[in-house]
């Protein structure tokens, strides 16, 4: 589909959100940055990726693009983007330029991003706050308080500057929290995406693969249902690999009577899905891995069961917590009662991280843990992973168990009931493993 036709479908949402910003805001002004293109080696540059907060304000997907917010009710807004470049746009391809960017994303007002120096200033200039983000780039920093300063350099003629800098994501992050319907669909639609991924991997895996072979199952699915990207670099970890919590080489070969753990998930118009399955090698677990795996997978399922509006954040991460410790006494690798385990955090050589993490523009995504010092609660339009995992490696374990990472990952939704897991047809029982990779 053409650029062009996309733009008739541009959701209402982006401007809604923020006339949602421009009244919490309740004075100043909003700047907000999109991300800069990234050089990979000498003329090529990564693929371009928006910046998520920019991009949650607005939908627009061009780089060199800045949003400047005045708060009110509705407040205005207002974009500074490229202008239309019919020599730029037979190499680079379609710009939306002022006019159309301002109607088609409603905008009330669009001026050229080469005018941001000189109208940007005209824009504080008698505003009580500035709301920006600051410590990022340090361009862009540069850029803003210089801006301040040519403000503050008026001061003479009666013109005043902003006397509080706010960090504009504080809000942000709180309303990228709680998904709307319009983020609830895109997602569904990435775990859905990814977890068709998974399935097609899980085909893929025997004995003498490599494991770049399993990730391309990975990033042809991805791609060839319309997903942008991986929504990071995937993990494809064979054997000892798995136990390397970020491994991404993907470049050794599976051995028979080893796991596979896979962690991967697309990128979709902006979110992410995250996703992480464990298979044997060889098509069927071996009795220690098996004993370890349904530990995990029963450490997964308490966790989620804990997913429920009301319960605190940490609720899943210690019902996880509470089977893997009483799984690494029964297998002898801790020693002690479960309480002791936990409190003396003997479980930590096994499993070294926390169950999961906000979901959403980014895979570890915006929005605080803890509010007033407290673990806050878990509510209805919260995304969160829910991912248990237990890493054993070492020669001071027994041989049966050597080697063994296992991790098991899905993407939660809060509801007003309790939960609904978005990837759940991503198969994790040992028998639909087993089945699928002897059919
Ligand atoms: N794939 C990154 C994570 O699970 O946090
Ligand atoms: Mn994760
Ligand atoms: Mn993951």
């Amino acid at each position: 589909m053409m650029q062009t036709e996309i733009a008739s479908t541009i959701p209402a949402v982006y401007a809604e959100r923020r006339a949602r910003l421009a009244q919490l805001m309740q004075r100043g002004v909003a700047v907000v940055p999109t991300a800069p293109e990234q050089a990979r080696s000498r003329d090529s540059h990564y693929p371009y990726r928006y910046d998520s907060y920019f991009y949650y304000l607005t939908g627009f997907p061009e780089p060199e693009a800045v949003l400047v917010l005045v708060a009110g009710d509705p407040g205005r807004s207002i974009l500074f983007c490229r202008d239309k470049d019919a020599e730029r746009e037979i190499w680079d391809g379609f710009r939306y330029g002022l006019e159309r960017a301002r109607t088609e994303f409603h905008f009330d007002e669009s001026h050229s991003i080469s005018e941001l120096d000189t109208v940007l200033p005209k824009l504080l200039g008698d505003q009580s706050a500035l709301h920006c983000h600051l410590g990022s780039d340090g361009r862009w920093d540069e850029r803003v308080l210089k801006a301040l300063n040519a403000v503050r350099a008026q001061a003479r003629t009666g013109v005043t500057a902003p006397a509080a800098i706010y960090d504009v994501r504080a809000l942000l992050d709180e309303m990228r929290l709680f998904k709307d319907a319009h983020e609830l669909a895109i997602m569904r639609r990435a775990a859905q995406i990814s977890t068709d991924a998974h399935r097609r991997a899980i085909c893929a895996v025997k004995p003498g693969r490599a494991e770049y072979e399993i990730e391309a199952e990975l990033l042809h699915e991805f791609r060839r249902r319309g997903a942008q990207a991986p929504a990071y670099t995937s993990i494809v970890a064979g054997g000892a690999n798995a136990c390397v919590l970020h491994y991404v080489s993907n470049d050794a070969v599976l051995n028979a009577g080893d796991l596979l753990l896979v962690d991967a998930g697309c990128e979709l118009d902006g979110y992410a899905a995250d996703i992480t399955r464990t298979y044997p090698v060889s098509g069927r677990f071996t009795p220690a891995q098996r004993d370890v795996y349904q530990m995990v997978l029963a450490a997964q399922g308490a966790a989620i069961a804990a997913v429920r509006p009301g319960a605190a954040w940490t609720a899943p991460h210690d019902a996880a917590l509470r089977v893997l410790a009483q799984g690494l006494i029964d297998f002898g690798l801790c020693q002690g009662s479960v309480d002791k385990v936990i409190e003396a955090g003997d479980y930590k050589r096994f499993y070294m991280h926390r169950t999961g993490h906000w979901l959403g523009l980014d895979v570890h995504d915006a929005g605080d843990y803890k509010r007033d010092g407290q673990w806050r609660e878990l509510k209805p339009g919260m995304v969160l992973t829910v991912e248990p995992g237990c890493y054993i490696r070492g020669d001071d374990v027994p041989p049966q168990f050597a080697n063994t990472g296992i991790r098991i990952e899905d993407d939660v939704l809060v509801t007003a009931s309790g939960n609904e897991v978005l990837t759940h047809a991503a198969p994790k029982s040992v028998q639909d493993i087993e089945a699928l990779m002897r059919g």
